[in-house]
């Protein structure tokens, strides 16, 4: 069971490393301009940081582009800054695309916004290092984001994928508990 952390605060980061239980972390654009991080090269250099800090742990760094030759051409240039960067990239038919391209280079990366097991079975398929179902955004809708954890889970085991479910869009510690118990890999 790993243990990442949803910023891209440095502080947050570095605190929550010194407790040596941190597997990694999951940043977003979102998460990014809230630090006031704006513009390609200072993007490019706080994952540099957060990855310094991580050390050995895996960082996932988001792509802006939304088309299938932006979004690998920004996903190669990403995965050169550091050996730990997994690319992270949306769940879409082009998305879906670049990560099977990125996968044929050996470049790891992490699908994210997947709502349903259907999702979550074709970023597998594509080749994702992980797969990222957002939880909170599902209960926010009157669905159960843990019961998508779970389908998710079995699935994988049935059918064998090594792709690894990074419970995502947690809010609470409820959540974490029920992802623990329903084998999500990974916690962020
Ligand atoms: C995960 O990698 C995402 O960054 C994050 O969990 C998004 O969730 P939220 O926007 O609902 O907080």
């Amino acid at each position: 069971m790993k243990f990442f952390i949803d910023t891209a605060n440095l502080k947050e980061i570095e605190e929550a490393a010194s407790y040596g239980i941190l597997d990694g972390v999951t940043t977003n654009p979102s998460l990014m301009a809230k630090e006031g991080i704006k513009g390609r090269d200072a993007i490019r250099n706080h994952y540099k940081h957060i990855c310094e800090i991580v050390g050995k742990g895996d960082v996932s760094a988001e792509v802006l582009a939304t088309d299938y030759n932006g979004m690998v051409a920004e996903g190669r240039e990403l995965a050169a800054l550091n050996g730990n960067i997994v690319v992270k990239i949306p769940c879409t038919p082009d998305g879906i695309r670049a990560i099977h391209t990125l996968t044929e280079e050996n470049i790891r990366t992490n699908c994210t916004l997947v709502f349903s097991l259907t999702q979550a079975l074709l970023a597998a398929k594509a080749g994702a290092t992980y797969v990222s179902p957002f939880v909170g955004r599902l209960d926010d809708i009157s669905e159960d984001g843990i019961a998508l954890i779970e389908d998710i889970v079995d699935c994988f085991a049935r059918y064998c994928y090594a792709t690894e479910v990074l419970a995502a869009s947690i809010r609470h510690p409820q959540h974490v508990y029920r992802c623990i118990k329903a084998g999500a890999d990974v916690v962020t």
